[in-house]
């Protein structure tokens, strides 16, 4: 087997927040990173090498990524348009993923699905999600495919919504907020990939990346502002939609409505077992300001 400091990965999506978090922990870690992203957001890497790709597909990456262990793919869309579907980039982007691991022989592949996603999913992020699970799983591949609630650390989404909203005076809570997460620190979700890395026991499976407390939104949300006096709003669900169909620019998509109100909770004793991390709860990481 390799030692450790001896590995080398790629990581696409390299400039997104999982990606960069992640990279900057594997590469402190002495493992060799290669970065691969857009051409205008190749100078914003600063954990390792990085590649311009535009879509997976150039021939010079097989040659430049030949040596990794293991590829981890974090392109992702969570909201689409019509010039960027989920098809497009959740899907098609992963075939092309598949496709150079093969050419650049890399025999592990690292893929981030959503908490929930089964195949039963009836909505469009969930299907691509289905579907690029599927492309993995079926490629030959040696996988680890871990299906995440909210990951949450400084300049997470959620975060980045509440604290935008505080920022305007108040926040607004769609529907009931009885609904359930399960967040998950960004730190421990480094420490698990990491693992996953290198340990045989995250061969071929499909793992909830999930915190150690399920929580509803409302409370989630009281938790977040700390004892602040900011106010909460309960608006109609119906409401939230409607803005979301008819306002590209709106905090919360329909397909974040629909992860949302989903009340998707997933497995933590499962991945905590498997991994023997003292995860992080959501109170900690906000106690210690790690959102902010
Ligand atoms: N964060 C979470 O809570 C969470 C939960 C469940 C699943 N996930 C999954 O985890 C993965 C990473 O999430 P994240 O939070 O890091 O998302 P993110 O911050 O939005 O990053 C997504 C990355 O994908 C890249 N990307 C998007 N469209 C692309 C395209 N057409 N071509 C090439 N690259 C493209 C972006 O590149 P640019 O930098 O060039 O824009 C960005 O680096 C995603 O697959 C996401 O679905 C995340």
């Amino acid at each position: 087997m390799q030692h450790k400091n001896t590995l080398k990965v790629a990581i696409t999506g390299a400039n997104g927040f999982v990606g960069k978090n992640v990279g900057k922990v594997l590469a402190k870690k002495g493992i060799s990173v290669i970065g691969v992203v857009r051409e205008d957001k190749k100078s914003s890497i600063n954990f390792g090498a990085a590649l311009t790709s535009e879509d997976l597909s150039e021939n010079y990456l097989a040659s430049r990524l030949q040596g990794c262990s293991a590829f981890l793919h974090f392109i992702g869309k969570g909201k689409q348009t019509v010039d960027s579907d989920y098809q497009k980039v959740n899907v098609g982007l992963t075939k092309n993923a598949i496709n150079l691991c093969k050419k650049a022989k890399i025999k592990k592949i690292i893929y981030i699905s959503g908490l929930g996603v089964s195949k039963t999913t009836t909505f469009g992020y969930f299907i691509s999600k289905f579907q690029a699970e599927q492309e993995i799983i079926n490629s030959g591949l040696d996988y680890t495919i871990f299906r995440a609630s909210y990951i949450i650390g400084k300049d997470d989404s959620l975060s980045h919504i509440l604290f935008k909203q505080i920022k305007q005076g108040a926040i607004t809570v769609p529907g009931s907020g009885r609904y359930r997460l399960q967040p998950i620190f960004i730190g421990d979700v480094a420490k698990v990939i990491f693992q996953s890395l290198t340990q045989q026991k995250f061969s071929n499976k499909i793992i909830d990346l999930v915190g150690p407390k399920i929580i509803t939104f409302n409370d989630y949300v009281r938790d977040f502002i700390q004892g602040k006096k900011i106010p909460i709003k309960n608006i109609d669900l119906e409401d939230a939609y409607r803005t979301a169909l008819h306002n590209p620019k709106t905090d919360f998509g329909i397909d974040d409505l629909n992860i949302l109100v989903g009340d998707y909770i997933g497995n933590h004793k499962k991945l905590k077992s498997m991994s023997g991390i003292e995860f992080k709860t959501h109170k900690a990481v906000l106690e210690a300001g790690s959102l902010s």
